[in-house]
């Protein structure tokens, strides 16, 4: 007992001198921060609200555009963005050095899926359903920028999709709310790390706040209009889980959110974010964004624009240069409160000191630790796990896959087999002085799996775009002569990304045609689909007897794709967007309501919520995806049927791997609220859990129920829980629902 008491005042007495410790360490940073503001004119104050590009197109250092050299030195520049490498970041801090007050640069990059070595496109890593290694890639990402002397990343993108046609849906997390928000969450915790100003850290943006993500028709940068419920309850969780993680800057969106630009938009950035939430980062605005309210016919002029941004509370302007222009005789005028720029520059000014630079500018520029971290085999490890967990095995009809290794002739077709930078998908970084040989094709993959005891026979088939089918006669020559043959088909990796929204998502070119060519040989077709998007490609999902969506997967691609075709990993991704039949289904996703007249099967399209002409059923729904062994559910109990509000359900089963390979299955929980005073949608995720099992093993899992899962937002947007009846369904997919239940939240 009286150990136990030791104990105790032992745990009051460290945590007291942390706490202390902590408020000390806070204190001593403001009082930094003020340290300097204090010395600051309103021409350095405003100068720290600005960041501008660096000159893409400089090969020369020494033809440095004058005019942003002197802005530096003179104090009237805070940040740069795609400034990268150590020698040319050391450059302009030097230069920032030269500025009265020595200021500090802030260099801004998109390290959105890795830096040198590139990761699969974050779409692709969220089907892994593994935080952890999610987590890793950021963190690895984090250590090669910030090796790089990069300090911040504008990443993660946490915005919500549910439309393929929309470029950018490749940048995120897919159509789900609580599964974006735990990501948001590992991504923020792997770019940040443990605590500001670690050397392996950068700061990470939660962007675009907000609304995005529901561009009318999918177009990018075109108006949303959405219902406050929509934007509380789907749209705002991930950006609200990156303040649970301490996200140190916000980035605004392009978009009008019904009818105000989110950058000037007081309503998102003060009301939302920086009071309900607390959030005491910073907020930058997207691209020029501050200056495009005048085109959004928001405001007049550049001055308005900078009044109505800064207002808003957008503390930084990313290239616009309407606040470097307009702010000082805004504030002469009167017209914008002195407070709102020392509020601005305070915020700023604290990320810097947090990340150490006032003590050492120049920490994150060393070239010895950026030539370790660049090369640093660990990576590419992880780069190749990452890689084979995003892979979604869609078809395997008969069980061709796995392939044996003793394969004696395959066929490799296709327009994308030898490509080397496809591989990199959209937003990959090109970091200066370094080629891009660093990537495995797909060629060299499956040659280095096979080796030298496989006849590897290649033919590019067609193009990737065009009508062009002059290449099928090779292709069907080598089909002929082989035993399998593999298509590597899809997108161009600049098809999807910002400004890259389609209308039509199909399989672009001729590629399905191949197909149907070589399906006539009657040989066993792979075919590997490449895209930053959900494409449509419904001859190839009826015909091709097995199917891997491949993303794009990053710098280990190759070698990823050969692990999973050849069974050296056993796929274990999950969707994470509904794909859809056809574009005329779109938006398509799974936790829609119910409606006044449900359609229940594609037999009845009669008054019914359906289209007369299509399906009402996607092509490959949220949560599926394949293994090459199977999986058992049983024995679901719940260890009560009511429950009041403060208490919790335990939900336990069993699942056991009933096939012949060691596997992992992500096991859906999701919860139909019955009757609400707001109508439910049909089934939302709630939890899962990821779940390793040798061939035979059974596992009990537990899940928790509490009131937290069970709420919503109701008509007062309060946040609040409904006694009534709850429908549990535990699932492969959110389709295939394999154990069901109800219980009931008493008053
Ligand atoms: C994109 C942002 C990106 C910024 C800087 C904009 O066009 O919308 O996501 O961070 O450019 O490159």
């Amino acid at each position: 007992m009286k150990k136990i008491v030791l104990n105790i005042l032992f745990i009051i007495v460290v945590n007291t001198l942390f706490q202390l410790t902590a408020s000390a360490q806070t204190k001593s940073i403001s009082q930094k921060v003020d340290s300097v503001f204090n010395l600051m004119t309103l021409d350095e104050k405003i100068g720290q609200l600005n960041q501008y590009n660096d000159d893409w197109t400089a090969t020369d250092l020494l033809a440095i555009d004058n005019d942003k050299a002197i802005q530096i030195q003179k104090g009237q520049l805070g940040s740069l963005l795609n400034c990268m490498g150590t020698e040319r970041t050391r450059i302009w801090q030097k230069i920032a050095m030269q500025s009265r007050l020595k200021i500090p640069l802030l260099f801004g990059q998109d390290v959105i899926h890795g830096y040198k070595t590139t990761f699969p496109i974050p779409l692709a890593e969220a089907c892994s359903w593994d935080l952890e290694a999610i987590e890793l890639s950021a963190r690895i990402a984090a250590t090669e920028a910030s090796a790089s002397g990069i300090h911040w990343t504008f990443a993660p993108m946490v915005d919500i999709t549910r439309d393929p046609r929309w470029g950018r849906v490749m940048e995120g997390a897919g159509e789900d709310p609580y599964l974006a928000s735990k990501i948001a969450y590992a991504r923020v915790k792997g770019f940040q790390g443990d605590k500001p100003g670690e050397l392996n850290s950068i700061m990470a943006c939660a962007k675009h706040f907000a609304g995005y993500g529901a561009a009318i028709g999918g177009r990018d940068y075109n108006s949303v209009d959405m219902s406050e419920r929509l934007l509380w309850e789907v749209y705002l969780p991930p950006f609200k889980a990156a303040v649970d993680a301490k996200v140190s800057t916000f980035m605004t969106s392009f978009n009008d959110i019904n009818g105000v630009p989110s950058t000037g938009n007081k309503y998102l950035l003060r009301t939302i974010l920086k009071e309900q939430w607390g959030f005491n980062g910073y907020v930058v605005s997207d691209w020029g964004a501050v200056g495009e309210m005048i085109n959004h016919g928001n405001v007049k002029n550049e001055s308005e624009a900078a009044q109505c941004a800064i207002t808003a509370g957008c503390d930084m302007d990313m290239e616009s240069r309407n606040y470097k222009n307009n702010l000082a005789q805004l504030v002469n005028d009167g017209k914008v409160l002195i407070a709102l720029i020392d509020e601005a520059v305070k915020r700023i000014l604290q990320k810097k000191f947090e990340l150490g630079l006032f003590d050492d500018p120049f920490r994150f520029c060393s070239a010895e630790r950026e030539k370790r971290e660049l090369n640093n085999p660990e990576h590419t490890t992880a780069a190749r796990e990452m890689a084979c967990k995003s892979i979604v095995l869609l078809k395997n009809q008969n069980q061709l896959l796995p392939l044996s290794k003793n394969i004696k002739t395959i066929a490799f077709i296709g327009p994308l087999v030898k490509a080397v930078k496809q591989n990199k998908g959209f937003w990959d970084v090109e970091v200066p002085g370094l080629d891009s040989n660093y990537i495995v094709s797909q060629w060299a993959g499956i040659q280095n799996k096979v080796g030298n005891k496989t006849n590897l026979l290649y033919a590019k088939g067609c193009d990737i775009e065009g009508d062009n089918k002059n290449g099928f006669t090779e292709a069907l020559n080598i089909a002929r002569q082989a035993d399998v043959v593999i298509l590597s088909i899809g997108e161009r990796r600049d098809m999807t990304g910002e400004a890259k929204s389609r209308s039509n998502i199909n399989i672009p070119g001729v590629q399905e045609d191949l197909l149907k060519e070589l399906l006539t040989t009657g040989k066993p077709v792979v075919a590997l689909i490449n895209a930053g998007r959900p494409l449509v490609f419904n001859y190839t999902a009826d015909n091709a007897p097995a199917i891997l969506y491949t993303w794009w997967l990053g710098s280990e691609a190759g070698n990823a794709i050969a692990d999973v075709l050849f069974g050296d990993y056993n796929p274990s991704a999950k969707l994470v967007i509904t794909f859809p039949q056809s574009v005329g289904q779109l938006p398509i996703y799974y936790s829609h309501f119910n409606t006044g007249h449900p359609a229940v099967s594609d037999d009845n399209h009669s008054y019914n919520s359906s289209y007369t002409d299509l399906s009402i059923y996607p092509k490959f729904e949220f949560g599926y995806g394949l293994s090459y062994t199977s999986f058992q559910y049983s024995n679901l109990k719940l260890s009560k049927k009511k429950m009041t509000k403060d208490e919790q359900i335990e939900v336990s089963l069993t699942i056991t791997n009933t096939g012949k390979y060691n596997g992992e299955e992500i096991v859906q929980l999701y919860i139909r609220d019955l009757v609400g005073s707001i109508v439910r949608p049909v089934k939302d995720l709630k939890d899962f859990n990821k779940i390793p099992l040798k061939i035979g093993e059974s596992k009990n899992i537990r899940f928790i129920i509490d009131k937290e899962k069970l709420s919503f937002y109701n008509q007062q947007l309060q946040w609040i829980a409904e006694p009534g009846e709850f429908e549990l369904m535990i699932g492969a997919s959110s389709r295939d629902i394999r154990l069901q239940d109800n219980f009931e939240l008493l008053e």
